[in-house]
């Protein structure tokens, strides 16, 4: 069955207090709404509607940019959950399938749990993800009768007898999409919010003769943010489970609990992972390769047998090769580093390609901006670029070509030349003693 993803996103997020749309705050590298529709994209939806109201703009480009085909439908005012859905029918016109109403704020609904729904839809009209909150709190509560979903009533609206149900509402909704807007114009307002409740779906299901039903889920994959401490801690929920699937995947961590996985970092079988090491969005290590302490990596490739830091940082298009070795207080960024190349301690490698085997000495710069533009830094195979080298890009080092330490290179040097570029040494016989002399006896005299 073809299904439509319908993600609400609407809402200001008054208690995160900030100038950003709440969906787009950050878990694990991207905004919360990225992670609602990873989730949803497990079902491998045929279209997909996020709906945006506060910071509409922005919120539609987020999505846009996570994946191209998104729907936005705008929500200008948020008069309630059902009123949000609404304003999905016309991005859903002539689909034919069913609707999942997911929300942006609620990142982590797990495959096995949509999948669970998927075939609850099968033998039920409207299907409901609920949980058994161990405080239900304000939760919209299900009330269950004769095996069947009942209604759905909201905390305010809710009687001392309803209140004592554990059984709460998550929010996410299934039923054909046709059935479901048909369901949502019957929704009427007259409530203690005053808002048009989707909640309300389920009691009109029932008066009309259709049946609805409950799947239920872990409390943990329900989870909602709302604020800045709750998104701290589905931070810590994300990254918990991140470590476990690394280490079922046969990642060693020598500290797990200190190395933070972005939300899309994959890692190769037998990779070690040393202590306080950081993953930004993008990057992939392969099989085999040592991860050293203290490194920052995003948007990068380690390849096998590669080992990186401690204290490295690889930048967007840090491209390392087959045992490579980027040690200490090294940058690289937009660069390609061929096999067993070194780049060892102290230097910055960027808009770069380093060629098999070379050795790039401490200290050494590519300068590769010249306050407008970029230039490249070519280095072919077998080269060994002395300490403290600038490279002055464009430029191009040849195949088992050398630079004296301390040069300033400002032209291409030739295969198998040694470029030297420094001020020539000068040696002044017995000057140094002196000169200390002169001084030592002036500061005698005080002057
Ligand atoms: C809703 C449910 C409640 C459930 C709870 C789970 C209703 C009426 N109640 O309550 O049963 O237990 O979620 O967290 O649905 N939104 C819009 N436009 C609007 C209103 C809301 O896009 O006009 C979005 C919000 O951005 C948010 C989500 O829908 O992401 C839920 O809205 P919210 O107002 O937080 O609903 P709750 O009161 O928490
Ligand atoms: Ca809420």
């Amino acid at each position: 069955m073809a299904i439509a993803l319908i993600i609400l996103g609407a809402g200001m997020g008054t208690r995160m207090n900030s100038d950003l749309p709440k969906v787009l705050h950050h878990i694990a590298g991207a905004p919360m709404l990225v992670h609602a529709m990873r989730s949803g994209a497990a079902l491998d939806p045929a279209r997909t509607v996020v709906v945006a109201g506060h910071g509409a703009d922005a919120v539609g480009k987020a999505a846009a940019a996570y994946d191209p085909d998104t729907l936005t439908a705008l929500q200008a005012e948020q008069l309630g959950t059902a009123h949000a859905v609404a304003q999905a029918r016309a991005a859903l016109e002539g689909f034919d399938g069913d609707a999942l109403v997911l929300y942006g704020d609620t990142p982590f609904i797990s495959d096995e749990t949509l999948a669970a729904m998927a075939a609850a839809r099968l033998t039920h009209d409207v299907v409901v993800l609920g949980f058994e909150a161990a405080d239900p709190g304000r939760y919209g509560r299900l009330i269950i009768e004769n095996d069947q979903l009942d209604r759905i009533v909201e905390y305010k609206d809710a009687t001392e007898a309803e209140r004592a149900v554990t059984l709460c509402n998550s929010g996410v909704v299934a039923a054909d999409a046709a059935t479901l807007f048909d369901l949502i114009d019957a929704v009427e307002n007259d409530n203690a919010a005053g808002e048009y409740y989707l909640t309300d779906i389920v009691g009109i299901a029932r008066t009309r003769g259709l049946s609805a039903t409950v799947v239920a889920c872990d409390e943990a994959e329900t989870l909602g943010i709302n604020s800045r401490a709750e998104l701290a801690q589905a931070e810590k929920l994300f990254q918990a489970k991140a470590r476990l699937e690394a280490q079922e995947d046969g990642v060693t961590m020598v500290a797990p609990e200190t190395v933070f996985f972005a939300y899309d970092t994959v890692v190769g079988r037998d990779t070690l992972i040393e202590p306080n090491v950081v993953f930004g969005p993008g990057v992939t290590v392969e099989t085999g390769a040592t991860i050293r302490a203290f490194s920052h990596l995003e948007g990068c490739h380690v390849s096998r047998g590669a080992v990186v830091g401690p204290y490295a940082r690889l930048r967007p298009g840090a491209e390392l090769a087959e045992n490579v070795k980027v040690g200490n207080f090294v940058e690289v960024k937009n660069a390609q580093i061929a096999e067993g190349a070194k780049v060892n301690h102290l230097s910055y490698i960027g808009d770069a390609s380093i060629g098999k085997s070379s050795n790039i000495g401490a200290g050494t710069i590519t300068c590769n901006y010249d306050g407008v533009f970029k230039h490249k830094t070519t280095i072919g195979a077998d080269a060994f670029i002395g300490s403290n080298t600038m490279l002055v890009a464009p430029v191009t080092i040849g195949d088992a070509a050398m630079t004296g330490s301390g040069s300033v290179i400002t032209r291409d040097v030739p295969k198998g030349d040694l470029a030297v570029g420094r001020a020539k040494q000068e040696n002044k016989p017995g000057f140094a003693v002196r000169l200390f002399e002169k001084l030592k006896a002036r500061k005698a005299k005080g002057s």
